[in-house]
């Protein structure tokens, strides 16, 4: 089957642990085995397609990010909600990265194998951080779940250029700020979960920085291509799609790394960012 096509097939399906295991399959199988240039631009959309995308499980419920209660870390279940919103997340993560690679025509094959070896990265992360929860006593779907990161898919879906923007450029920037913020609490916390938790999100913030690297990479990529000003078209595409505000504290040594400009970090000390 066309590689694309398998990830779709990913994409569809909605047991967590067997998505899992056809994207870290797909994925291995890209790396050991190299699938031609050609293969991976093939044109592979139909009318229709998009049928039963994403699939996801009927648990957690899902609830506008405001309803999602807040709770204490320094209680058991307070922190079990904590890891399960990260879990989520890693859920959502892996579909967005799928969804990047199967849903867009016309980009290089460098792009498609970006996104699987992202989509790869987000599988082994929710390995982890489920199995985290697991061993407090909880299993994902047992807390509601918000829906922000399809929606900005859903919203971007007819435009890589917005994809790339909104999603790993903002949204997944979004968790490079968060996790130093989160690591922090859990470090307050100070139990042996909280510890092993903050050593789990050392290893999701390094490959962070790496989707968020890919994401700033394709959109300088195709700012080029289409001829547009990065930071202005950044601008158009944040008040169209009413992304999420970007709040400080800004992780600027990894946003850096990310590969954000000057500029472009400049801007974010600039209101909501820029209109
Ligand atoms: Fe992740
Ligand atoms: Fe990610």
């Amino acid at each position: 089957m066309h590689p694309r096509l398998r990830a779709l097939h990913a994409l569809r399906l909605s047991d967590p642990d067997d998505k899992v295991a056809a994207t870290r399959a797909l994925a291995a199988q890209a790396a050991t085995a190299p699938i031609a240039d050609a293969a991976w631009c093939e044109a592979v959309r139909t009318p229709g397609d998009d049928a039963g995308v994403p699939g996801r499980p009927e648990r957690p419920t899902r609830v506008p990010a405001k309803d999602v209660p807040t709770r204490s870390p320094f209680t058991d279940e307070g922190r079990a909600a904590l890891i399960h919103s990260i879990c989520h997340i890693e859920f959502n993560a892996i579909n967005l990265a799928l969804d990047a690679c199967w849903r867009y025509e016309g980009m290089p094959a460098a792009y498609y194998r970006d996104w699987l070896r992202v989509a790869g990265e987000e599988a082994c992360h929710f390995t982890l951080i489920h199995a985290h929860l697991q061993g407090m006593g909880w299993r994902y779907g047992d807390f509601p779940g918000h829906d922000g990161l399809w929606t900005m898919c859903e919203k971007t879906k007819d435009d890589v250029v917005a994809r790339m923007a909104l999603v790993p450029r903002t949204l997944e920037a979004r968790g490079l700020d968060a996790t130093p913020l989160i690591q922090a609490k859990l470090r307050r916390v100070g139990t042996p979960d909280a510890q092993a938790a903050c050593a789990l999100l050392d290893i999701i913030l390094r490959d962070e920085i790496g989707h968020v690297a890919v994401g700033n990479h394709w959109y300088a990529w195709l700012c080029e291509r289409e001829g547009l000003d990065p930071l202005a078209h950044y601008r158009r595409l944040y008040r169209r799609h009413e992304a999420p505000r970007l709040r400080p504290p800004f992780n600027l040594d990894a946003r850096s790394q990310a590969g954000f400009s000057a500029a472009e970090l400049k801007a974010l000390a600039e209101p909501a960012p820029a209109a």
